[in-house]
């Protein structure tokens, strides 16, 4: 310790010099001599009493110093721990925001996603106003030309039957002229009837398309619906094409219950799926993939809902068309086969009606399957009371 040290530095000096004071009294100096023995004595005190203060100023400044440095290093620690923990809340909410910043770029894309949806409904609402009121208007004059178109069919008959007669005494050559002529129009009035009949077809479609549903939802077995629609669309098939080559399959799930829909609407809904999915199927075994047409239709219970799968092995739906197949009018099928109507009806079926939904995945050149859920409340009375009736 520094003041120590200069106090013991010299320390062995000052002793000379008591001692040599000492020794000088003892002799017995003059008078004269005494004085200057007693002022050397005092200086001697005063400079004991100045090192003494010097020592004990330099011990305090040592505490207070010591003091300084452990209150210094206490408040670096408490910094350091506030900086810590600063650091950790900074962390914590930068996580959070990142949470919130996720869960708001959901709830986005559900908006917009909503939105598409309500777009797609409105559309579809104001076009089945539309279309009912043009069908409405199309139905009267159609039914005049399909009408006229019979009655024209047995009026020929009839001129037939009157002329052959006087054709035979007129000669050969000009009954059959005659006759070839009443062929062609024979034939003519006879398409005019046929594609009468095929607009009417269409008529009914959109009209019931339009209609509204009125019929009422009842506990229904729909793995027996399934099994009578796919039979239904098959012969259909069977009846307009007989090259038609396509198996259908079936995987039921037996739990399904009754569920609770309104089967006749359903029910078209499903024929129209499964009627593409049996389109496809067969119309991709005589193209690009070749193999044998397979349908596969399966059920599923869901803890609040029941899935319909319809799958084909037919040529897919590409990426650009997957939009628009819901749409009304939307068809890829030649003129004359299909009219577009479809899965709009499908879609206002299932979507409107039952308020489930449906939807489409397909990978080109494979596979298309359609899946249908219908939500099912969870203790619909009528729903678990009533056992599915039998086959
Ligand atoms: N299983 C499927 N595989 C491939 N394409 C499909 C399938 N189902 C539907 N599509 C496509 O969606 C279009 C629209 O189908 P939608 O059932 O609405 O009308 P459509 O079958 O053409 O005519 P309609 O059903 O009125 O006779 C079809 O023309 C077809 O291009
Ligand atoms: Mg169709």
């Amino acid at each position: 310790m520094p003041d120590n040290a200069m106090a013991s530095d010299i320390g062995p000096e000052l002793d000379v010099l008591r001692s040599a004071l000492e020794a000088l009294a003892a002799q017995g100096a003059s008078e004269e001599m005494s004085g200057h023995l007693a002022a050397i004595e005092k200086a001697y005190q005063k400079l004991l009493f100045s090192l003494d203060r010097a020592r004990k100023d330099k011990e305090v400044q040592f505490r207070l110093l010591t003091r300084t440095t452990t209150d210094l290093r206490t408040a670096l620690a408490e910094t350091e721990d506030r900086v810590r923990r600063r650091t950790r809340q900074l962390q914590e909410r930068t996580e959070e925001l990142g949470a919130s910043n996720q869960a708001l770029e959901q709830a986005l894309a559900d908006l917009k996603s909503m939105q598409a949806q309500l777009v797609h409904s409105e559309k579809m609402a104001s076009l089945g106003q539309l279309t009912a009121g043009i069908a409405h208007e199309i139905k009267n004059p159609l039914n005049f030309v399909i009408n006229f178109a019979e009655v024209s069919l047995d009026l020929i008959r009839e001129l037939r039957a009157e002329l052959r007669p006087m054709l035979a005494l007129a000669g050969s050559e000009r009954a059959s002229v005659a006759e070839e002529l009443l062929v062609d129009l024979e034939q003519n009035v006879g398409k005019v009837r046929e594609h009468g009949g095929r607009a009417d077809g269409i008529i009914r479609s959109m009209l019931l398309h339009s209609r509204g549903h009125s019929g009422t939802f009842q506990p229904t077995d729909l793995n027996q619906l399934l099994e009578e629609y796919a039979k239904l669309a098959y012969h259909g098939m069977r009846a307009q094409d007989s090259g038609f080559q396509v198996t259908i399959e079936t995987a039921l799930d037996p739990g399904l219950g009754a569920v609770n829909v309104v089967p006749q609407d359903l029910g078209r809904a499903l024929l129209n799926v499964i009627h593409n999915a049996c389109y496809a199927a067969d119309a991709g075994r005589r193209g690009n993939t070749g193999e044998p047409g397979l349908v596969l239709i399966s059920s599923r219970k869901l803890p609040q809902a029941v899935e319909v799968r319809v799958r084909d092995n037919g040529n897919g739906i590409p990426p650009e068309l997957r939009e628009k197949i819901f749409d009304p009018f939307f068809t890829t099928k030649p003129t004359g086969v299909g009219t577009g109507l479809g899965l709009s009806i499908a879609f206002e079926i299932v979507v409107h009606q039952h308020h489930g939904e449906i939807r489409v995945e397909t990978e080109p050149g494979k596979f298309t399957e359609f899946i249908l859920k219908i939500p099912q409340p969870v203790a619909a009375p009528a729903a678990t009371a009533a056992k599915p009736s039998a086959g």
